[in-house]
């Protein structure tokens, strides 16, 4: 089959389909039990995102148990500020650490954005893998995290809750802030572009602290920084889709769809879908947005929200999946509930 006719780039392309395609954020994860044997045989999470072999198995395990209609490539937002020469490790049941960046100085002991390859090769040996392994019918999603969001963590060292150290630096000390801003949009746009040249058919920008930006700097540090890598990707591969996530962005998710030429916008579990469906779905594809919870609970309202969610956006260009990741205590038999609601 070739790309173009695969039902998630339908979608993409803006053709509203009988049965929407879906797939998940966090598809693979903690939730599934053939992850978690993978993972302790790679020994870490940062050993099974650079072990292309593993890395591409945990891709493939939602794909093999769910047939879902795109897989997205297995890695992580934060190997990006690694590569830039960032220390990177993850403590258990807590999350991830870097070393910080706090000021011009910090920002001057980053590694030339040419080097970042060096790191993220086996990231690209794991597209090249999947390529080969994956179902025909099944879309490859490449992936990186929008600079804001990735700068949040490499300013503050860790998730906070309110991004208040990032905000503290674009604030107080603007020129470094800008001036990590743009390295990382420069190095997003690379990252993404070698994703795409090892074989991604598609990638998204996850965005997902968006949402703790003032309202009037949303344009300079979201909007603005994925126009610049959506219009560096498509002057070397105009054909491939973009999809953007800026999370908890409210009513500011239109002008970001107007201003980027994304080719879908994901959208968090807050947005209500009626409003979706009438502003947002004319301009571009959504996708979205069930509340990850429903696959703890389950039951009858499982099965009542994905039809309900699926029937809001039925005229017009439409991907199911979450409004975030679904997590670990999620019920594996409960993703088989969402599927049969959705595709009868
Ligand atoms: O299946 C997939 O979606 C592909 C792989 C993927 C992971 N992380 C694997 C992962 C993707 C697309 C991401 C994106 C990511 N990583 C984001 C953006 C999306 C979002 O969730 O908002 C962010 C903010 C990160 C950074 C990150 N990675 C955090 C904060 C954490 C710790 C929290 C947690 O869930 O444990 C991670 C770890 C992580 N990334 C795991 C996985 C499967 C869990 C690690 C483990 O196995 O212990």
């Amino acid at each position: 089959m070739q790309t173009k006719d695969k039902t998630i780039m339908r979608a993409l392309a803006g053709e509203a389909l009988p049965t929407p395609p879906v797939w998940m954020m966090r598809q693979a994860g903690r939730y599934l039990p053939e992850y978690r044997a993978t993972r302790a045989q790679a020994g870490s999470f940062l050993e099974l995102c650079y072990a292309p072999d593993l890395a591409a198995e945990v891709t493939l395990q939602p794909i093999r148990r769910y047939g879902f209609d795109a897989a997205i490539l297995f890695a992580d937002i934060l190997l990006l500020p690694q590569a830039l020469g960032a220390d990177l490790w993850f403590v258990e049941g807590e999350g991830p650490r870097l070393s910080t960046i706090t000021d011009a100085a910090g920002l001057a002991q980053l590694k030339p954005i040419e080097d970042i390859h060096d790191t993220l090769a086996p990231v690209y040996e794991t597209v090249r893998i999947l390529k080969r392994a994956l179902p025909n019918e099944t879309t490859l999603i490449g992936f990186a995290g929008a600079p804001w969001t990735v700068a949040t963590y490499m300013i503050a060292g860790q998730g906070t809750k309110e991004q208040g150290p990032a905000k503290k630096l674009m604030y107080g000390d603007p020129a470094t802030f800008d001036a990590l801003m743009d390295l990382l949009t420069e190095a997003t746009a690379d990252y993404l572009i070698a994703q795409i040249e090892a074989g991604a058919e598609v990638v998204k920008l996850f965005d997902s602290w968006a949402g703790a930006l003032p309202g009037a700097l949303f344009h300079k540090y979201a909007t603005d920084p994925a126009r610049r890598i959506i219009q560096r990707i498509h002057a070397v591969h105009p054909a491939v889709p973009v999809i953007g996530f800026p999370r908890q962005a409210g009513e500011k998710v239109v002008p970001f769809v107007k201003q980027t030429q994304v080719a879908a916008c994901a959208i968090d579990t807050n947005v209500d879908p009626a409003w979706a469906a009438a502003t947002l779905q004319p301009l571009t594809c959504v996708q979205g947005n069930l509340d990850p919870t429903l696959l703890i609970t389950g039951g009858g309202a499982l099965t009542r929200t994905v039809q309900e969610t699926a029937a809001h956006f039925a005229d017009g260009p439409y991907i199911f999946n979450l409004g975030h990741g679904i997590t670990p205590e999620a019920d594996p038999a409960n993703v088989d509930v969402m599927l049969r609601a959705l595709r009868g």
